[in-house]
Order: C-alpha cells, then sequence, then structure tokens
C-alpha cells in the first residue's frame, strides 16, 4: 500500500489496513474507543468533536453492523451523515467510483467510509481526495476489515487482559474472510501468545496467516483455547457454487457446538464478527450462551468506529486551520 495512514503531523488520517498500522496507534484507538462506552441502559455518549463536518457511507457490499455503527458514531460526535442508496447512485449507470467520489467531495465530504467487493478500492480513493479528506475501510474484498479488527481485539483484551498470554483460535472459512486477517493483524501486532487457524483444507489460506498454525480438526484446533472466532461461509466469495461446502457437513466437522466447545478452555469466550448462520458456523445455543461475547463485539464496534471518527478529526481540524 503505498498510501500513507497517518498525517505528516502525525494524526490518523485515514484506516485502510493494520498491517500497517503501529502498535501504538492500535492501543492509541482501542484506548480512546474505551471511553465512548457507557453502562448497560444509560444513554450513550454523545458529544460535539465532528460538529459541522460530513460523513458519507458509501457500502457497495451489503453490511447490517458496519454500516450501522457507522452512522451512529458519527451521529453520536455530532456530524451529519450521507448514507449513498448505491443501488440508485449514478455508478450503477457505469459512473466509476473515482468520479462518484469526486462529486461527492464537492459537496463538501470530509470522511469517506467505504465497503468494496473490490482489493484496494479504499487505497485508491485515499490517493486521490483533497489533502483535508479522511477515507476509512469498512470492509474491503478479502483482505482487509480493519475496524473489525479492532473491535475484536478491544474485546478479547476486556474479558481477558493482555493478548501476549492467550491462545487464540478462527475457525471457519479463512480463506475468504477479511475479519480473520484483520483480526491476525492486530493479534499479532499486540503479540499474541498463540494464533490458530481451523478449517476444512479447502477453507484455509494457500499460505499462512500472520504465522498462525494451521489446523483441519476441530478439537485439536480448539484445544485449551481461551478464545474461540466463529466465521461465516462466505458464500458470495466463491468462484464456483460447487465448491461451497454442504452445511449439515459442515457444522458436523466445524459447528461450535456445546460438545465441541468442551475442547476449548472452561472460561474460553465465544465470537463471532456476524451475520451468523446458526446451525452452520455456530449453534444457536453457544451464540447465545454464557460464553458469547457476540452482541459486545457489536458495542465495542461502535466505540471503535467513534474513535477512528474522533482521531481522524484531528487530521481534518489541523488542514482545515491553515485554509
Ligand atoms: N461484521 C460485519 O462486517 O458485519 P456486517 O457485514 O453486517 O457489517
Amino acid at each position: 500500500m503505498t498510501v500513507s495512514q497517518t498525517s505528516e503531523r502525525g494524526h490518523l488520517r485515514h484506516l485502510i489496513s493494520l498491517a500497517d498500522l503501529p502498535r501504538a496507534e492500535i492501543e492509541r484507538i482501542i484506548e480512546r474507543a474505551s471511553t465512548y462506552l457507557t453502562p448497560t441502559g444509560q444513554p450513550p455518549s454523545h458529544d460535539a468533536t465532528l460538529r459541522g463536518r460530513t460523513v458519507a457511507n458509501l457500502f457497495f457490499e451489503p453490511s447490517t453492523r458496519t454500516r450501522a455503527s457507522f452512522e451512529l458514531a458519527a451521529k453520536r460526535l455530532s456530524a451529519d451523515v450521507l448514507n449513498l442508496d448505491v443501488s440508485m447512485s449514478s455508478r450503477a449507470k457505469g459512473e466509476t467510483v473515482l468520479d462518484t467520489i469526486y462529486t461527492l467531495q464537492a459537496m463538501q465530504i470530509d470522511v469517506f467510509v467505504v465497503r468494496d467487493a473490490s482489493t484496494g478500492v479504499p487505497a485508491r480513493i485515499a490517493e486521490h481526495v483533497a489533502p483535508h479528506v479522511c477515507v476509512l475501510n469498512a470492509g474491503e474484498s478479502e483482505v482487509s476489515h480493519p475496524t473489525q479488527g479492532l473491535l475484536d481485539v478491544m474485546t478479547i483484551q476486556r474479558h481477558k487482559g493482555d493478548v501476549g498470554a492467550l491462545r487464540v483460535a478462527i475457525v471457519g472459512d479463512i480463506r475468504h474472510s477479511r475479519v480473520a486477517r484483520s483480526a491476525a493483524e492486530a493479534l499479532t501486532k499486540l503479540g499474541v501468545g498463540e494464533l490458530r487457524l481451523v478449517g476444512p483444507t479447502e477453507l484455509l489460506p494457500e499460505q499462512t496467516i500472520a504465522n498462525a498454525r494451521v489446523y483441519t480438526d476441530l478439537a485439536d484446533g480448539i484445544a485449551d483455547a481461551d478464545v474461540v472466532m466463529a466465521l461465516r461461509i462466505q458464500k458470495e466469495r466463491f468462484a464456483q457454487l460447487g465448491d461451497i461446502p454442504d452445511p449439515q457437513e459442515y457444522y458436523r466437522r466445524f459447528g461450535l457446538s456445546a460438545r465441541a466447545l468442551t475442547h476449548a478452555k472452561n472460561d474460553a469466550i465465544v465470537m463471532h464478527p456476524g451475520p451468523m448462520n446458526r446451525g452452520v458456523e455456530i449453534d444457536g445455543s453457544i451464540a447465545d450462551g454464557p460464553q458469547s461475547v457476540i452482541q459486545e463485539q457489536v458495542t465495542n464496534g461502535l466505540a471503535v468506529r467513534m474513535a477512528v471518527l474522533a482521531l481522524v478529526h484531528e487530521h481534518i481540524a489541523a488542514e482545515t486551520a491553515q485554509c
């Protein structure tokens, strides 16, 4: 990636990938995110950090959690928010993504939040926006989902403390998973004790990620794990429909059931980025059970997105102060 995620002044400007983000910046985002959490039942945190600024959500792939939480994060920081209806946008008439960006930039957008099925789109946009404008990757093909990686690490730390002492197992369709890649990047930066990738051979990456150990047996792969993260089979990313695993057979071999989970530590936490396919990669009783932190992942995701927006605002404020 050629685009720099930090400005010359040292502010976070873009968030495209965790692979190039220093450990200190990851820690700073998570620390800031923690300040936005409020006790259950209390009103959510609001402030005026982004008053007068505009955030545009451009989701060229479906999303519930990421899109809703970026929208709420921006609104809770007092930004104006544009949610472009991409199915009705002029991209459907052949307009290039950069022309869409230039058009919206002319409407004084300060932050673009972008999800796209093609690799490199967020970085390419970041290379072409005005100097004060920021680009946040909200999910890029199979390669990167940085705010997801941050919220996953934040959730693990809040339950288990320092990741250096932990054994983390990521289970499922690793090959097509930007979630697995970003989680692995963040965990590796923070010095995870042991990272395991678990799944059938055809769903494992051709080259392992972040020096993780690879397992093709669920019981072995999650044995004594502190954290077990289940992933959805990303049907939309298979080149041929015939290659998609049979759901029942997959659940039998790799589904997180109560029985399977006995191989992990008794106090292991169970994670899933969502959306879930209950009865395929995870049993409903586990998703809703006492070891599940899936809803906390969602809550922490909103806090992480507030933190990232607040931090890139330092760049916007510094750049526009000079105008
Ligand atoms: N985890 C995640 O990215 O979920 P959405 O696709 O719903 O945003």
